[in-house]
């Protein structure tokens, strides 16, 4: 057995609750059934979960799926996610139908040494998500009792102050699974003294989620190479015109700061020269009409969607002679073939980096996938969105400060 679970002792037997991130994205069809788009995060899952079954635990999984306002709604239900771990594992993967409840209390006890259960959807309770100690605290007294100790593997959620993330560590002899262990060496090499050149490429549709850690990252990486919908508040910024594009008119001030100081501080800040335009966003019931138009001449009725080709051409050489790279965002609205190219651009350049490139975020992973790139061409593909991020920004993610007391 690996030394993280030392701290647990003997597992065999030993009834394990394991947080994990199973929140990926499903299709739900008229005949009520769903499938999963993009299983990245319950492959991601499998290593822990198997290591500890194989050690002879009673593996109980407890994750959430999307954002449930804190009672059931059979549209987040983990059923599906649950048979497709039992696909990945090869195993039969019991299924309770409630987290706490009775459902959960039968499978629990019916499980065998090496038996795996998933619970329903934690957030289907209000005490996962509570603000109120107490209240959170509560419900996870009664996660707790469930099992005897606890693995932390959901690295998507660490930066979330939840029941089944942090309360229930207070609570239960705990250790770090693979998949958090893993992230986070990773990710903590683009902070302590990456190689340079280390260039960050941002991109996906508002500024305003990536504030933090483009502030973090002025003082930090060499280079910061904008696209995809933020880019919009980054070019109306400089004084151009965005026609109809995305824009987030309250960050232009703090979006002009940025631009002053990444030029006292010598960080390149690299924007696009050229956008491809629409005049409507992608839908099923219009063909895309793709344009390519200079950045300063987006017209009045025109919605930028993609980064253009001498954009894509000019990001591909910042990245290829980095040492270091960090991508979080798409370019543009890759799901559409017709705007997926500054996407793939970058996804391709960063397969060819003589150096570590992380592919941070639910979007730019799933997009690495969908545009058929092998995984293992990058060095480190995130399962975290929020909680890459808010570990590059330098702050303490709650998950992972209660493992680490
Ligand atoms: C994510 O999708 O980034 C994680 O699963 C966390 O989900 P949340 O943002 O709803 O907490």
């Amino acid at each position: 057995m690996a030394s993280r679970f030392e701290s647990l002792g003997e597992l065999r037997g030993k009834r394990v609750l394991v947080r994990s991130d199973l929140n990926v994205p499903l299709d739900r069809h008229e005949d009520g059934h769903s499938t999963i788009t993009d299983d990245g995060r319950v492959r991601a899952s499998v290593p822990t979960i198997r290591e500890l079954s194989e050690a002879g635990a009673r593996v109980i999984v407890v994750s959430h799926l999307g954002r449930p306002k804190g009672e059931p709604e059979a549209r987040y239900s983990l059923e599906p996610v649950a048979r497709r771990l039992g696909e990945l594992l090869g195993q039969h993967v019991a299924f309770a139908s409630d987290t706490i409840g009775p459902s959960a209390q039968k499978t629990v006890d019916a499980l065998q040494d090496g038996d795996v259960a998933v619970l329903e959807n934690v957030r289907f309770d209000p005490g996962e998500t509570s603000k109120d100690d107490d209240v959170r605290g509560a419900f996870a007294d009664q996660l707790a009792q469930l099992a005897d100790c606890f693995v932390s593997d959901g690295f998507g959620v660490v930066h979330r102050k939840q029941a089944s993330v942090y309360d229930v560590a207070l609570r239960l002899p705990h250790a770090m699974g693979q998949l958090v262990a893993t992230e986070i060496e990773v990710l903590r090499k683009l902070t302590v003294d990456p190689e340079r050149p280390f260039v960050v490429v941002l991109g996906g549709s508002k500024v305003s989620d990536k504030l933090g850690v483009i502030d973090h990252l002025l003082g930090k990486a060499d280079r910061l190479l904008i696209g995809g919908g933020m880019v919009f508040t980054f070019l109306a910024a400089q004084g151009h015109e965005v026609g109809r594009s995305l824009l987030e008119d309250d960050q232009l001030d703090t979006v002009r700061g940025y631009l002053s100081r990444a030029e006292e501080s010598g960080v390149r800040i690299v924007l696009p020269t050229d956008i491809v335009v629409d005049n409507e966003f992608p839908s099923g019931d219009r063909e895309p009409q793709p344009r390519v138009v200079p950045a300063g001449e987006i017209p009045s009725d025109g919605l930028g969607l993609d980064i253009g080709p001498d954009s894509a051409r000019a990001f591909a050489s910042e990245i290829t002679d980095a040492r270091t790279v960090f991508w979080n965002g798409p370019m543009g609205v890759f799901e559409t073939p017709a705007f997926a190219d500054g996407t793939r651009a970058v996804a391709q350049a960063l397969t060819e980096v003589d150096g570590l490139t992380v592919v941070g975020g639910g979007d730019s992973a799933a997009a690495v996938r969908k545009l058929g790139f092998d995984e293992g061409a990058f060095g480190h593909i995130s399962t975290g969105g929020g909680a890459s991020l808010e570990l590059l920004e330098g702050k303490e993610l709650p998950g992972i400060a209660v493992l680490e007391r």
